[in-house]
């Protein structure tokens, strides 16, 4: 687990040997300048304002991370450009997560990237009840973030840095969120944290333990193969993999047809990584009572979710695949052609 973080470290200060944030391997921290509707660093304690554009996230703990969703009642395939922060925490400038939203949450540390799991009651963030959702991601049509200006920092290797790579999924009633911390020369941030399969759902995306409902759990896990990863063989102690690409259809400008992807769709990850040292906490919620001071958690109001309970120890290393945020994998496809590369990323690349 240490030797990624150590191993990304010795390879880039002697790669590159100069700057103080060259700890960090390449294509890891974000370079260019925070979105326009955020403050400039993340910063806690920040007023209540539930009508905040802010796109600004920070992925500390199981009591202190953000999502993005609709600042106003809309799908998420409607509103990805236009999504909002809202934390568990005043930060940010954001938006308040009601209390009693979410109703069990598992924040998994890894040596690569930082995952939030959750269950919740997702209208009260303006998803709509049987909204399947979308995913959210730095790149999106305009080249800057679905939504655009979204940022995500995360204070978990030491201090808040801004991650360059992470994705989203999220629907009514479930997310998943992967924050991209580390990287080395076999995955990289983008690899690790890839954005092209928004059709697959969280349990194909972000493989684990998600019978997690009811438990509010902080986790050590392995490292899961990058999504869509499959190891082929290991040649001359190097692992080669394929990979696999979202099918997808569209028109062309001048009105034909192209097809880029797989044609069928694998129907799981290759492994499900296992957690451990799980700490299970009572609940998560920030103690504002919006509705005493006037402010309405969000435009919607869905069913009611109960409250977080508490329910004592989890089993770290169980595997409950769950798809249901962003899936759509009831549609079939009918052939199945795998890739075998050296490079993941450059067969991803010939796709798109
Ligand atoms: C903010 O997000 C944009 C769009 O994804 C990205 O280009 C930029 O590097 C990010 N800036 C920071 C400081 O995270
Ligand atoms: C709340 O956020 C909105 C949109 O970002 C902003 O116009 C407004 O001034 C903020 N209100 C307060 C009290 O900060
Ligand atoms: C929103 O999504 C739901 C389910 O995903 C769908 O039934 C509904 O038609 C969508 N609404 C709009 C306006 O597209
Ligand atoms: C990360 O942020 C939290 C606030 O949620 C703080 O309690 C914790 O000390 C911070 N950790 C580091 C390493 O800065
Ligand atoms: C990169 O990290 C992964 C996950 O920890 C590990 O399996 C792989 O061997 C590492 N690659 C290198 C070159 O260190
Ligand atoms: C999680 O638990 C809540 C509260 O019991 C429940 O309403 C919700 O349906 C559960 N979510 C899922 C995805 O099963």
């Amino acid at each position: 687990m240490h030797s990624f973080a150590a191993t990304a470290l010795l390879l880039t200060s002697s790669a590159l040997g100069v700057l103080a944030d060259a700890s960090f391997y390449p294509g890891v921290i974000a370079t260019g300048t925070q979105g326009p509707t955020n403050p400039p660093k993340p910063t806690l304690g920040t007023p209540v304002n539930q009508t905040s554009m802010a796109r600004l996230l920070s992925i500390n703990s199981i009591d202190d991370f953000c999502l993005f969703a609709p600042p106003e009642k809309k799908n998420i395939s409607e509103s990805e450009t236009e999504e909002v922060a809202w934390c568990t925490k005043q930060r940010n400038n954001a938006r308040l997560i009601p209390d009693g939203t979410l109703t069990g949450v598992s924040f998994l540390k890894t040596s690569a990237y930082v995952q939030v799991l959750g269950y919740g009651d997702f209208t009260k963030l303006n998803i709509p009840y049987g909204d399947y959702g979308g995913e959210l991601d730095p790149h999106g049509a305009y080249g800057s973030g679905n939504p655009i200006g979204g940022n995500v920092t995360s204070n978990i290797t030491g201090s808040d840095q801004n991650f360059a790579e992470w994705m989203l999924y999220i629907d009514y009633n479930q997310f998943c969120l992967r924050v991209c911390t580390s990287a080395n020369s076999t995955y990289s941030a983008a690899a690790m944290c890839w954005h092209e399969l928004d059709e697959m759902g969280c349990g194909f995306v972000m493989p684990g333990n998600y019978n997690f409902n009811h438990t509010f759990e902080t986790c050590e896990a392995d490292v899961a193969y990058p999504p869509g990863w499959y190891p082929t063989a290991t040649v001359d102690g190097t692992t080669k993999f394929s990979t696999f690409a979202q099918y997808f259809t569209g028109t062309n400008s001048d009105g034909s047809g192209y097809t880029v992807g797989d044609t069928v769709t694998p129907s799981a990850p290759y492994m499900t990584p296992s957690s451990s040292n799980c700490a299970t906490t009572s609940s998560v919620g920030n103690g504002v009572a919006l509705a005493q001071l006037g402010i309405s958690g969000s435009a919607a109001s869905g069913p009611t979710a109960s409250g977080p309970k508490q329910t004592g120890s989890s089993a770290g290393s169980s595997s409950h695949a769950s798809n249901s945020a962003a899936d759509l994998t009831s549609q079939t496809y009918p052939v199945i052609i795998f890739i075998s590369i050296l490079s993941g990323m450059a067969a991803v690349a010939i796709f798109h």
